[in-house]
């Protein structure tokens, strides 16, 4: 069938079987490998995205679900010249390690600190408890969702 979207700003008119996931549709179809699968079942986080602006992890979606709907990967957000605030803040804080977790953890910050733009340490790790890292403890991860909402000033995110 075909699924009409919009995807990191772009009209998309695709097509694809309306059950196939949309972590296959971006990784495999699209070639946006910016979007992570790990348990494949809703439970790490590694694959979200956003959608219509909220954190939703892909390996749970359709792509019927699509239709309609305008989509941010992690390739749609900042640019090697001008990273977003909250990538900003990942390298500032070095969140990062291994990377694998990243795409999917600046995702759910940006959704995170739409709705809660001046969080407190606690709420920033329940915000992000769908998101698993093996690397960093979290301890960075929350330093730079903190940094981030300072910088970001109650601005909402791009
Ligand atoms: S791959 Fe989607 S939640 Fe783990
Ligand atoms: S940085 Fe390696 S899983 Fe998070």
């Amino acid at each position: 069938m075909k699924i009409r979207f919009t995807l990191n700003g772009e009209e998309k008119e695709i097509e694809a079987a309306s059950d196939r996931r949309v972590v296959d549709l971006l990784r495999e179809d699209l070639r946006l490998t910016g979007t992570k699968e790990a348990c494949g079942t809703g439970e790490c986080g590694a694959c979200t995205i956003l959608v219509d602006g909220m954190a939703r992890l892909s390996c749970l979606m359709l792509a019927i679900q699509l239709e309609g709907r305008s989509i941010t990967t992690i390739e749609g957000v900042g640019s090697m010249e001008a990273l977003h605030p909250v990538q900003e803040a990942f390298v500032e804080k070095g969140a990062v390690q291994c990377g694998f977790c990243t795409p999917g953890m600046v995702l759910a910050s940006m959704d995170f600190l739409r709705e809660h733009p001046a969080p407190t340490r606690e709420e920033i790790r329940k915000g992000l408890a769908g998101n698993l890292c093996r690397c960093t403890g979290y301890q960075k991860i929350v330093d730079a969702v903190e940094a981030a909402a300072s910088h970001l000033g109650g601005k909402d995110t791009p």
